[in-house]
């Protein structure tokens, strides 16, 4: 093996040359699956930031210089006529769709936009404040009970026809969610809407009024989907992944991711930007004690929407957000001033030693909640809506694994440090205090 290609580890007398895998952009990556059999060792690395976990081709991200591609076209591409399905083709089938491969997506989405009449009349024994990431996560699994036929996907017809389902689907679920949340009739889906737009009619039409989409609004909401859809090895995905690697169905997996994005720490910070946002501009606080409490190390309050694992620089899909707010904005002659106290903080952040140390930059929920705001949709649909955007995304990871001949259950070793030996104490003679760590 050439020196170059080859790690070499030194640990005490043994001797270790492990190879090195070289990425598509020249990112290097010391190869140690086989480490624990050629030296008894094992890495450690509890959150996973320094380890590759798959070798992809799916999404491309340059957390240094801001730039994120999907299968090599980078997302700005995408904003002129932004449109979510072919985006969804692109990641999960590895090119854009031809026209007829568009129209057949399509067509298989608008047939399988309702939801089983069974699954529908489950929303009625749900507590009308349930949290609807919580219902999401519970209606994506239960559509394994009503399509059990793709619990194995071992064929491209039946991959496409699971996948068109939760594409679909994921829309009409939520959307029902939140007409039952309101105590509003469901409203059925439009099969002559485009993705978007039967979403926005599902979710605000009432039996006497149509709701009509303005192009505006329906540009904005493919690009919210589009800025979304995918994210290389976030942790939703990296839980799509291993539970995916056990052999689950699509289904199960899908619901596994939906209930890690749901943490304030991933995709739940739209939520959570937007209450902070609404605190400052209640008067609960000045942006400058909100800066202040980011920085105090005793409170565990974030800034929301600041700071990347991966991202050093501008999220690129935050930069493209804060323009779009501005856009649809001024096309709709929409005021909020939760824009402008977005604004002031980011001047702040910047502006601050603390963050600018840090490489802490506004990342992509930082303005998402603001466009989605202008949409009439409310907050705590938010992480909804980011798990609509971000579906195909797992279903293209799933999928790379799941025909991968080389992948394997994920199974991580650790490092013990409980007890050595232990002896059991029956009952009787246990101490009432006994403590054993
Ligand atoms: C998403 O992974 C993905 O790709 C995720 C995502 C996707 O598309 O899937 O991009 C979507 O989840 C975006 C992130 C949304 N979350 C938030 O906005 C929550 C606020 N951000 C932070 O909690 C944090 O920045 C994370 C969770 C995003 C990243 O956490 P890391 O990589 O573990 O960074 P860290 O916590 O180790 O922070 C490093 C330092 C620490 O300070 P020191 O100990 O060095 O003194 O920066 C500080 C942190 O305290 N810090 C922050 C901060 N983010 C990091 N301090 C204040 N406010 C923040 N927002």
């Amino acid at each position: 093996m050439p020196e170059s290609a080859k790690a070499v580890l030194v640990v005490g007398d043994q001797r270790v040359e492990l190879p090195i895998l070289v990425g598509t952009h020249g990112e290097r990556a010391i190869d140690i699956s086989r480490l624990r059999e050629l030296s008894g060792l094992v890495t450690y690395d509890p959150s996973l930031a320094n380890t590759a976990i798959t070798q992809s081709a799916i999404t491309y991200i340059d957390g240094d210089q801001g730039i994120l591609r999907y299968r090599g076209i980078p997302i700005e591409q995408f904003t002129e006529k932004p449109n979510f399905i072919e985006v969804a083709y692109l990641l999960i089938f590895g090119h854009l769709p031809n026209k007829t491969e568009l129209s057949q997506f399509s067509e298989a989405l608008t047939e399988n936009e309702l939801l089983h009449e069974g699954l529908t009349q489950q929303f009625y024994h749900i507590p009308l404040d349930a949290p609807p990431m919580a219902i999401l996560s519970a209606m994506l699994s239960q559509l394994a009970c009503y399509h059990q036929e793709f619990l194995k996907v071992e064929d491209p017809e039946s991959f496409l026809a699971v996948a068109a389902r939760l594409i679909s689907k994921v829309r009409t679920i939520a959307a029902f969610s939140y007409r039952r949340s309101q105590g509003l009739p469901f409203i059925y889906p439009d099969p002559h809407l485009r993705y978007c737009a039967n979403f926005l009619h599902m979710m605000f039409s009432l039996p006497y009024k149509q709701y009509i989409v303005t192009p505006e609004i329906e540009d904005a909401l493919n690009l919210v989907f589009i800025l979304h859809a995918d994210h290389e090895q976030n942790c939703s995905t990296m839980t799509v992944r291993t539970v995916g690697s056990a052999k689950a169905n699509l289904f199960a997996s899908c619901a596994a991711g939906v209930s890690a994005l749901w943490g304030p720490l991933h995709g739940g910070a739209n939520v959570e930007v937007i209450q902070m946002l609404e605190r400052i501009y209640q008067g609960g606080m000045s942006a400058e004690e909100c800066i202040a409490a980011a920085k105090d190390k005793s409170n565990p309050f974030r800034l929301y929407g600041f700071g990347h694992r991966i991202y050093k620089n501008y999220d690129p899909r935050a930069k493209i957000l804060k323009q779009a707010c501005e856009r649809v904005f001024a096309n709709l002659q929409h005021k909020d001033p939760l824009l402008d106290i977005a604004r002031k903080l980011e001047e702040l952040a910047l502006a601050d030693p603390y963050f600018i140390e840090r490489k802490l930059y506004p990342n992509v929920d930082f303005y998402s909640g603001i466009l989605l705001r202008a949409m009439g949709i409310p907050t705590n649909m938010f992480t909804v809506c980011f798990a609509i955007g971000r579906l195909p995304g797992w279903i293209a990871q799933w999928k790379e694994q799941h025909d991968n001949p080389e992948s394997r259950i994920i199974r991580p070793r650790q490092l013990y440090i409980g007890l050595v030996e232990e002896k059991y104490v029956p009952l009787a003679e246990r101490q009432t205090s006994q403590r054993i760590f």
